[in-house]
């Protein structure tokens, strides 16, 4: 399964899906790396790894429309069966969205916490599990079909940044595992309900 990952900061998640598809066995690759801007380590990462990047910045486009249609041309080049946002900080349009299936992470347990602030929102509301959430991009904010979950305890001393590192550990492991899923044993949606297999 050919996959376009999309960036926008420290791409860990990224290289988790980097260091799997090293494994022939894992089922997908990643054939490009695209960000809404310049100089992120996720860039590096991925052109650390010889694979190919491109970078549409909304502020260079004279509409939100038109910049989603240079985006989906860009991803287009790269002929991918799933488009996996991963740390990518900007929504996506409808145009996007009838051309590429595309998978996303939440740092909660979506329906849960959504939006730019999940760790934070956790914490603030007291909850003692929360975790992350990789689901099907629909248009709306962290509200589409849930492709995987994973858990992670809210400790009594965390902070945002504490809580929302253990969060990336488990997200890391739920995307790598889940999108290795997919590509190996297909996957079909049917209505809010995501199969893998
Ligand atoms: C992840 O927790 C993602 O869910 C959130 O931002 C973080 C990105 O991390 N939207 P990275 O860039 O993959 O390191």
């Amino acid at each position: 399964m050919r996959l376009v990952v999309l960036v926008s900061g420290s791409g860990t998640n990224l290289q988790a899906l980097l260091d799997a598809c090293a494994d022939p066995d894992y089922g997908a690759e990643v054939v490009a790396v695209g960000a809404d801007r310049d100089g992120i380590e996720g860039l590096a990462r991925a052109s650390r790894a010889g694979i190919p990047t491109f970078v549409c910045r909304v502020g260079d486009h004279d509409s939100r429309e038109d910049w989603d249609t240079a985006l989906a041309d860009s991803v287009a080049a790269y002929e991918p069966d799933l488009v996996v946002s991963a740390g990518f900080m900007k929504l996506v349009g409808g145009g996007f969205l009838e051309r590429f299936a595309m998978v996303n992470t939440h740092p909660a347990l979506c329906p849960s916490f959504p939006g730019m602030h999940g760790p934070r929102d956790a914490l603030d509301y007291g909850v003692k599990v929360t975790g992350a959430t990789l689901f099907v991009v629909d248009g709306g904010v962290d509200t589409g079909p849930i492709v995987a979950q994973a858990t992670v305890p809210v400790e009594d001393d965390d902070d945002v940044a504490s809580l929302h590192e253990r969060i990336k550990v488990a997200e890391r492991a739920m995307l790598v595992d889940a999108v290795g899923r997919m590509a190996r044993e297909g996957w079909t949606l049917d209505g809010r309900r995501v199969r893998i297999g």
